[in-house]
């Protein structure tokens, strides 16, 4: 009879849908957790949800396994839409033995990871997970394999966004690592590769879970994650906005949407942001609020190296990548940090065709030992070579300082640059007045013994080299500056830029892949 059989599949559903049973579910609303298929659902357009293999089972057959199979055995997958456009999604399940993978639980990722490849769409993974299934032993660690090298192909083709809703511990930390954009919450996530115990065992330190790899650490410190969540519905939500910036993948541009925030609006606010004293800070977030669509920013690594500020926003809808330094900290300064954090950001939009505005105020790279032995000429580079090798639309706005290295570095004309403006504030040469004095005339300091006289020298020779070099025009009088901008003005003229650069083509010599300084 058919109708039984269509009861058994509703039974064999049900059964599904609860996972790891009610008692378990219960623990994990406990935790301030929701369960798999919840999350889903948060993350997706309404009923919009195509599952696959809710009918698989492990296969082990060792340490009594045998007697214990859930369907879907430990994580949910498929596919659906968020806005009306395809993504596939796996959701750990952490009701059924800790969320733990085994080989067919990583056969059911790599599935829907193919098949994304395949048709060109997103991929997002929420982990919530007690690492390799223990019962599995090799086979879990392949299926991880699996996954990470799944991970390494799709990197660049498709968008990849990493939720970390739990424990994510041991190898399970690189296939977040891998994808494009790390989210965890709060109070209920962790990330590393040993835990507490084995970190006391191999170094003798006492450290909580909270301290080795929560949220705040791998935000903060570490630059792990991309973006911190007050809670799981904030990290759903904002992973489904992240969405609305990016094309489906490498060959399309990125969604265009209707714009009612004048192009042409004038911020006359913008003309006094800059403070007379040179060496003031001010926000230069007030900048980026003030000229993007409806002041809708999206800011990535927010606490992580802020004196660098990246995100996601449109002008007259196009979605752009923004990338600032922010006087407000460290003077602005690129240090290891912050040169690893936006020449990452300057390569995601590279690989996914959105165009990088760049609003340059750099005093120059960080000096010292620290900085020298962490690697910032490795480091820095990197940015370097980022923004030598995108080929999309590079609009870069100098507000006031660019020196040293640090302006060839931030989007400058020399590595291919499109359109760079500067604002009447901007200062372009080789270093600071006050250093280049010091160098130029060290002959003469040297022989001036009275402090007043000396003091009246290097003002006098501070306004000389700053009349001369720290202004807009000697780098527009060479053409390394297109046109100097009454601030007011910069978001006009950055979305014409935009219109102008939209058939932009560029290209690379061809070659296997670049040799990126690491
Ligand atoms: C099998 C597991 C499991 C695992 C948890 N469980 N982790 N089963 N393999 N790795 C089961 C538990 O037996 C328990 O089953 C249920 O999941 C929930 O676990 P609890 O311990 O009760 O939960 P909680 O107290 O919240 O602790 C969560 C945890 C802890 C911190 C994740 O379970 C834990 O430490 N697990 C082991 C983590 C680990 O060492 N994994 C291997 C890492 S190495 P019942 O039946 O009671 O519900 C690794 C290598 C990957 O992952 C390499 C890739 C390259």
């Amino acid at each position: 009879m058919i109708e039984d059989r269509i009861k058994e599949l509703m039974d064999l559903r049900a059964k599904a849908r609860v996972g790891g049973g009610e008692r378990r579910i219960d623990a994990q609303h406990k935790k301030g957790k929701l369960t798999a298929r919840e999350r889903i659902e948060i993350l997706l357009d309404p009923d919009s949800f195509e599952e696959f293999d809710m009918f698989v089972c492990h296969r082990c057959i060792d340490f009594g396994l045998e007697q214990q199979t859930y369907l879907s055995d430990g994580v949910v997958t498929g596919y659906g839409t968020i806005d009306g456009r395809l993504v596939y999604v796996f959701s750990q399940d952490f009701t059924v033995f800790g969320g733990s993978l085994s080989e067919m639980y990583a056969e059911k990722i790599c599935k829907i990871m193919d098949m994304a490849m395949k048709v060109g769409a997103p991929i997002i993974g929420v982990n919530d997970s007690g690492g390799a299934r223990i019962q599995e032993g090799v086979k879990s660690l392949g299926g991880y394999a699996e996954i990470f090298q799944r991970n390494i192909l799709a990197s660049g083709v498709v968008p990849q966004i990493s939720a970390v809703f739990g424990p994510c511990a041991g190898g399970a930390v690189y296939s977040p690592a891998l994808t494009d954009f790390t989210i965890m919450t709060k109070e209920t996530s962790y990330m590393f590769v040993t835990g507490p115990k084995v970190v006391k065992t191999v170094t003798n330190e006492d450290v909580t879970v909270d301290e080795l790899g929560g949220a705040v650490v791998h935000g903060t410190k570490s630059g792990v994650t991309h973006f911190i969540a007050d809670d799981e519905e904030e990290g759903l939500l904002l992973i489904r906005k992240l969405i609305s910036f990016f094309p489906q993948n490498n060959l399309e541009e990125p969604p265009t949407i209707p714009c009612d925030d004048p192009i042409d609006r004038l911020e006359d606010s913008l003309n006094h942001i800059i403070p007379e004293n040179p060496s003031k800070p001010y926000d230069v977030k007030d900048v980026i609020h003030a000229i993007v669509d409806h002041a809708e920013f999206v800011e990535v690594q927010r606490s992580y190296a802020p004196n660098i500020v990246v995100g996601f926003a449109r002008f007259n809808g196009m979605p752009v990548g923004v990338v600032a330094n922010q006087p407000e900290y460290l003077a602005g300064v690129l240090d290891i940090n912050s040169s690893r954090k936006a020449a990452r950001f300057v390569r995601y939009c590279d690989a996914f065709n959105i165009p990088v505005v760049t609003l340059v105020d750099v005093p120059g790279f960080l000096p010292g030992t620290a900085q020298e032995y962490g690697g910032i000429i490795l480091h820095g580079a990197k940015l370097l070579y980022a923004y030598g090798e995108a080929t999309v639309p590079k609009i870069t706005i100098v507000l006031r300082k660019a020196y040293g290295g640090a302006y060839d570095v931030m989007g400058s004309k020399h590595l291919r640059g499109d359109i760079n403006y500067a604002w009447p504030s901007a200062e372009i040469a080789v270093m600071g007045p006050k250093g280049a004095i010091e160098i130029l005339h060290s002959k003469e300091l040297k022989e001036i013994e009275d402090e007043e006289a000396r003091a009246k020298f290097v003002a006098e020779k501070e306004q000389e080299y700053r009349e001369k070099f720290a202004s807009p025009y000697v780098a527009a009088k060479f053409g390394y500056i297109d046109d100097v901008i009454e601030p007011r003005n910069t978001r006009f003229r950055i979305v014409r830029a935009l219109q102008a650069l939209q058939t932009k083509k560029d290209v690379s010599p061809p070659k296997k892949h670049s040799n990126l300084p690491l």
